[in-house]
């Protein structure tokens, strides 16, 4: 009569890194003052201030501060993103968006991870409206899109 004896489970193998996982990165500390808010970001109302993670890993993932710069008038009209992660944390004030068909106030302390591909307008903001935005690649495109539903007007600046 023959026995089977159960294989004693072997160790899980180490998980392979992915190909980002292996892009030499850098040590970086970005202080407030070593880098400004520049208007020659994607959108005219916005600054944008670069916080140097995108040259510490070689381009995998961009982090940068958005602030309003000029009232809300057209806002960033309907697009999409070609990125593989892209969330939104408003430190002040707040936004409204449109993600899909689904209007979505977006306040101070809020956090939004936009899903590859999502369809959104951001047609509202607030005069202290800033936001940390971070997104892998740090050169990701954005492409205008056709619109789903109507947009809301914007709440006029006092
Ligand atoms: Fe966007």
């Amino acid at each position: 009569m023959q026995t089977e004896t159960l294989a004693k489970p072997a160790a899980p193998a180490p998980l392979p890194l992915s190909p980002a996982a292996m892009i030499a990165t850098a040590f970086s500390h970005i202080r407030e003052g070593d880098t400004e808010f520049r208007s020659d970001g994607l959108r005219d109302f916005f600054l944008y201030r670069d916080l140097g993670v995108a040259e510490a890993t070689n381009g995998l993932v961009i982090a940068q501060l958005v602030k309003a710069n000029l009232p809300p008038e057209e806002g960033t009209g309907w697009h999409r993103h070609e990125a593989n992660f892209h969330i939104v944390i408003m430190l002040k004030g707040w936004a409204r968006f449109m993600y899909e068909t689904e209007e979505t106030l977006v306040q101070a302390g809020d956090c939004v991870h936009q899903r590859p591909g999502i369809v959104h307008y951001l047609f509202d903001y607030s005069p202290d409206m800033e936001y940390l935005e971070i997104v892998s690649p740090a050169d990701f495109t954005s492409i205008d899109m056709p619109g789903p539903c109507a947009v809301p007007p914007p709440t006029p600046w006092a």
